[in-house]
């Protein structure tokens, strides 16, 4: 399969207000030339990063103001990003979580990272696939996690529901080989973003941990990922290696391992 050329196609972006998909949208504008539809709560940021790129590219950016965690707001997503124009590609980057034991998770928190986790970015890719299939072309790359793997004590929703998404999307991809459309999963360790500050996994992963990798590094990581139609790529050589050990041990060596370097 030929790599992807993004020039002049209209790619949605969501999380695009900050960290990685903030980084997606600015590769994806500045360095492969597509148009973008930029989507999360915070209008202002959305904005400034709509007016940093028009200013920069000759990309069309447009703005889409909407709550993820909303029973209609994917579907909103979808009919303002298709109004639009001819959405060619959709990433999937938008995420939260929270740092402790699952029942100190307010269950108001926990239902909102399901929805925004999981269930957005299945309704998104759902609304999105059914017109991909008929044009027999787009592409689609949803962002998890390491923690998509195997069980990650206290991120325990989160990493539920990121693996649910890892089986979805690498299951379409099985469903739907020879369509002409490519799905991509990209699954980051730790990234110094403000996820690690609103969910409080700073206090156990600083900041400027070095395990964490820049947002901007991993951006264009999954991108080259995505372009090549890799089904799923796990950024780092730490990572990675993290990721075969986990995958090939005994359950119990993966949740002892995991739960004694996650603990609080
Ligand atoms: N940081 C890490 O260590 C790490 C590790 C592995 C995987 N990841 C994954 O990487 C992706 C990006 O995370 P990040 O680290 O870049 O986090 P981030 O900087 O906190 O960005 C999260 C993005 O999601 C958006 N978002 C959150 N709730 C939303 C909602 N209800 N509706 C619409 N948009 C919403 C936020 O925008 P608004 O607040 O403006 O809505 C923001 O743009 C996520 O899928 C995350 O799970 C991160």
């Amino acid at each position: 399969m030929r790599p992807i050329d993004f020039t002049g196609k209209l790619v949605v972006v969501t999380g695009a207000s900050s960290g990685l998909g903030r980084e997606i949208a600015r590769t994806l504008a500045l360095s492969e030339g597509a148009d973008l539809v930029i989507a999360a709560r915070r209008q202002d940021r959305l904005e400034a990063l709509k007016a940093e790129l028009e200013s920069q590219c000759r990309a069309r950016v447009h703005v889409v103001v909407v709550d993820l965690s909303t029973p209609d707001g994917p579907e909103r997503l979808f009919r303002e990003a298709s109004a639009r124009g001819e959405v060619f590609g959709l990433v999937n980057c938008a995420g939260i979580t929270f740092y402790g034991r699952t029942m100190e998770v307010p269950l108001e928190r926990s239902l909102q990272i399901v929805a925004v986790n999981q269930i957005a970015i299945m309704k998104l890719t759902l609304l999105f696939l059914g017109a991909f299939l008929p044009r027999g072309t787009g592409a689609i790359l949803s962002i998890t996690s390491v923690a998509a793997f195997v069980p990650w004590p206290f991120q325990n929703i989160y990493s539920a529901a990121k693996s649910a998404v890892q089986h979805f999307m690498e299951g379409l991809a099985h469903e739907y080989k020879g369509s002409g459309v490519s799905f991509s999963t990209f699954a980051p360790g730790g990234m110094a973003t403000e996820m690690l500050a609103l969910s409080g996994l700073d206090r156990k992963h600083g900041m400027d941990s070095p395990f964490n990798m820049h947002p901007a590094l991993s951006a264009r990581k999954a991108l080259t990922a995505f372009k090549r139609h890799k089904l799923c790529r796990v950024p780092g050589i730490l990572n990675r290696m993290g990721m075969i050990i986990f995958k090939h041990a005994p359950r119990a060596f993966s949740w002892w391992a995991a739960a004694g370097n996650l603990a609080p």
